[in-house]
């Protein structure tokens, strides 16, 4: 396969979705309904749908003969068995708990380890972990290397922790730090990787500090892919030898199984320590469910079991991370400003960079996302200002950055999807001094993103 320089879809369709095609006065009339906000839109009226690769992938003919096998008795199913040896055989950890998603995991962990007065670092939290951290009043504080701010700085591992960073934490608040988390890849950061490198040294802070070490480990295979691409000497090894080593290094794990579980819901939570583990069933039973299933029914347990054997597959990585840089490569050459390196699960468009007309409290990223659903029906996701700027005392202050993300669902869109979305953003993007900024009329206390309401300034 070598010798071309295409690469495939490892795989053919066998089942078809159709996609409703619509005109920019029916998304205009949609965008007025929605609030502006893309979150609100009625999936039907989207035509390529890049808001999440999360549960959005299309999971395989061998995910969905495994669902024929779900049993669902309500403990100690053979699903259970299932799933617990799929995540055991990658993630080696003495307990699993089987949650419905990743932020149950989150919220059941941070409602043991949180509380005012403490105080979680990450590389960058996620939306929904810093979310979980700050409602049970702890305070989440991100760490991640200077390169990992600078959309346009070039780092093979752009999602690496500032261990000196880390350190001085851990130093000046010794006994407020009840986890380190690492999010491998770092999503917020634009899916950047973390190197083995890093995780030893971050592991080694924590050993010093006696501070458990846990991975939000949503993109594990896509970061297991990255390190033997880009870590020197790593090139040679299997992509479970990495992600064991990567889970060796950890004391535990979140994990949305929506992303690299190949799986449309589903996670866990995995850790090693008992008497932390007892606490956390016992918030899964009052929640989530039994401990054999957690908020799963035993299909789903089944078609995750599956699909982390076909995420560790090296052509499946090759194609996935392959096809997220074409757009990237594509939008780049048209003189788009993009976070670099391209993240595997998304390009992110620097819309601060795009549209300098507009300031971080107008919400360029937002101004942009909607401007891509009006001209050309593609859903995007504003990672910026209007997702992060809102701060738990309830003012507002400018977001890091400000991005669009077009995340890339798993094994859904053809080339000629990408092609389209190519052409719709660098005609958006070449008309960007036309785009207005945008205000908040409506908005919940906390994770805003979701429910705001916008118009424009
Ligand atoms: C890095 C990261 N952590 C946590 C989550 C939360 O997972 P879920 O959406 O399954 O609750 C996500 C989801 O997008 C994520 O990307």
């Amino acid at each position: 396969m070598d010798r071309w320089r295409t690469i495939i879809e490892p795989f053919r369709i066998h089942s078809v979705e159709p996609i409703r095609l619509t005109t920019v006065e029916q998304r205009d009339a949609a965008l007025e309904v929605a609030g502006y906000n893309l979150f609100n839109l009625h999936a039907a009226d989207v035509l390529i749908d890049l808001l999440t690769d999360s549960g959005t992938g299309a999971m395989s003919r061998d995910q969905w003969a495994a669902i024929q096998h779900g049993d669902e008795s309500y403990a100690g199913s053979p699903s259970w068995f299932a799933f617990l040896k799929g995540v055991q055989t990658l993630f080696p950890f003495r307990h699993v708990i089987p949650t419905h998603q990743g932020r149950a995991a989150e919220k059941i962990l941070f409602s043991v380890l949180g509380g005012p007065g403490k105080v979680v670092p990450n590389n960058t939290h996620f939306d929904t972990t810093r979310a979980n951290v700050e409602a049970t009043g702890a305070e989440a504080v991100d760490l991640v290397i200077a390169e990992g701010r600078d959309p346009a700085a070039l780092h093979p591992f752009k999602g690496n922790m500032d261990v000196a960073a880390l350190e001085r934490l851990l130093d000046e608040r010794p006994a407020d730090v009840p986890v380190v988390f690492v999010t491998v890849t770092n999503n917020s950061g634009g899916g950047q990787p973390v190197s083995l490198e890093n995780l030893r040294a971050v592991r080694a802070v924590c050993d010093r500090h006696g501070v458990p070490l846990f991975l939000d480990a949503c993109r594990f295979a896509e970061n297991a892919w990255f390190i033997k691409l880009r870590e020197p000497g790593q090139g040679d090894r299997e992509i479970p030898d990495i992600v064991r080593e990567m889970a060796g290094l950890a004391d535990g794990m979140t994990m949305s199984a929506k992303k690299d579980g190949l799986a449309n819901i589903g996670g866990w939570l995995a850790l090693n320590d008992d008497a932390l583990a007892e606490q956390c069933r016992n918030l899964l039973i009052l929640t989530e469910g039994f401990p054999t299933y957690g908020g799963l029914a035993g299909r789903d347990l089944e078609a995750i079991a599956q699909g982390l054997r076909e995420v560790v597959d090296e052509d499946y990585l090759r194609y996935r991370v392959a096809s997220t840089e074409y757009l990237g490569e594509a939008l780049d050459r048209a003189g788009v400003p993009l976070v670099k390196p391209f993240g595997g699960h998304a390009i992110y468009i620097d819309a601060r960079a795009l549209l300098p007309h507009i300031a971080p409290l107008e919400y360029p990223g937002q101004a942009l996302a909607v401007a891509l659903y009006r001209e050309g029906g593609i859903r995007g996701c504003e990672i910026g200002t209007v997702m992060f700027g809102q701060q738990p005392d309830g003012t507002e202050s400018p977001a890091a950055m400000d991005l669009v993300r077009l995340a890339i669902p798993r094994r859904t869109y053809t080339q000629s999807h990408i092609d389209y979305v190519i052409e719709v953003v660098i005609w958006v993007a070449e008309r960007a001094s036309g785009l207005r900024g945008m205000r908040i009329v409506e908005q919940p206390p906390a994770l805003r993103h979701f429910t705001a309401r916008f118009a424009a300034v």
